[in-house]
């Protein structure tokens, strides 16, 4: 019984072409893979790969990481630049030894040295947003809000499973700033035979907390994806803001290896893609409702205006 799930409405059409490949017994890691890169490719979304929102000298500096479940293999790029796929970097590096984990210019010559697409990430409507950003920055800084790192994961009809995770980062970040999503634990983490979690959100919140392990290690001790999510949101949440006076947001999703998946989220407006066998697939709407959250069918009018959530 196969399962893909993935963070946002942005990860529908990926998850979609992802359930193709998991429909004719393909490999979890195919799937996630491949939902990722379309994410990637599509410019219409500020947070991940083409049309990423740069940093603040207008480079756009890329993070992405890949989990392979049955080997616990883990492989990571981070603020990396001018590769059209930085999900498929990670995936090769997960697959080594050693150097599993490259950053900056190291990053970014290793894929052009193994023939990864290079290509400009930093598009005119990315341009456009910096500049007006600019602006708006002389006279008042907003906080960061929205949406950031597609984060992947799946079963497959053999029981393994894989994580993803591929984002732009913070808009406005430092050169070099790293956030969560490439980080083993944090943004990521997958085990075939337990589950799989991903994390989107602040990444220097999302990491003080290991989110990504926690929420395995839950489900390890036998806690639903639902449960699991619900208490590592939460609890982290209440920690911060008891030991640290500060939190942001912490959106995640997690999935189990009998194909049963979970989220959490501590703000307003979070969502999940998520398709299973036999079944089409549905984006879901995540609502805190105290400590605990509602997750509820999306409608086919909101999912067709590919709304920035
Ligand atoms: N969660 C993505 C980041 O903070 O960069």
């Amino acid at each position: 019984m196969w399962t893909i799930v993935a963070t946002w409405r942005m990860s529908k059409e990926g998850i979609e072409k992802g359930a193709e490949i998991l429909k004719e017994k393909g490999s979890a890691l195919d799937a996630i893979e491949c939902a990722a890169k379309v994410v990637e490719d599509d410019p219409y979304y500020k947070s991940v790969g083409y049309g990423g929102l740069p940093n603040e000298e207008m480079e756009v500096e890329l993070d992405a990481g890949f989990m392979d479940g049955d080997t616990l293999g883990f492989g990571a790029v981070c603020a990396i630049k001018g590769v059209a796929n930085p999900v498929s970097v990670a995936r090769q590096l997960s697959e080594k030894n050693v150097n599993c984990v490259l950053v900056g210019d190291g990053a970014s010559q290793y894929a052009e040295n193994h023939g990864f697409e290079m290509k400009d990430m930093l598009t005119e409507r990315a341009k456009n947003l910096y500049r007006q950003r600019v602006l708006e920055m002389k006279q008042e800084m907003k906080a960061y809000r929205g949406h950031d790192t597609v984060g992947v994961l799946a079963v497959d009809s053999k029981g393994s499973m894989g994580a993803a995770t591929s984002t732009s980062g913070l808009f406005m970040k430092k050169k070099g700033r790293v956030g969560d999503s490439p980080l083993v634990g944090s943004g990521l983490y997958a085990d075939s035979e337990v589950g799989a979690a991903a994390a989107t959100g602040i990444g220097e919140n999302l990491m003080k907390g290991c989110i990504s392990y926690e929420i395995v290690n839950l489900m390890k001790q036998g806690k639903s994806p639902q449960e699991a999510c619900e208490t590592a949101v939460f609890e982290l949440e209440e920690k911060l803001k008891r030991r640290n006076g500060h939190f942001t947001d912490l959106s995640v999703v997690a999935l189990n290896h009998k194909g049963e998946w979970g989220c959490a989220t501590n703000i307003e407006n979070y969502a999940v893609s998520v398709a299973k066998e036999n079944e089409e697939c549905k984006v879901y709407h995540v609502h805190r409702v105290g400590n605990r959250c509602e997750v509820v069918e999306a409608s086919k009018q909101w999912i067709d205006q590919r709304v920035e959530e």
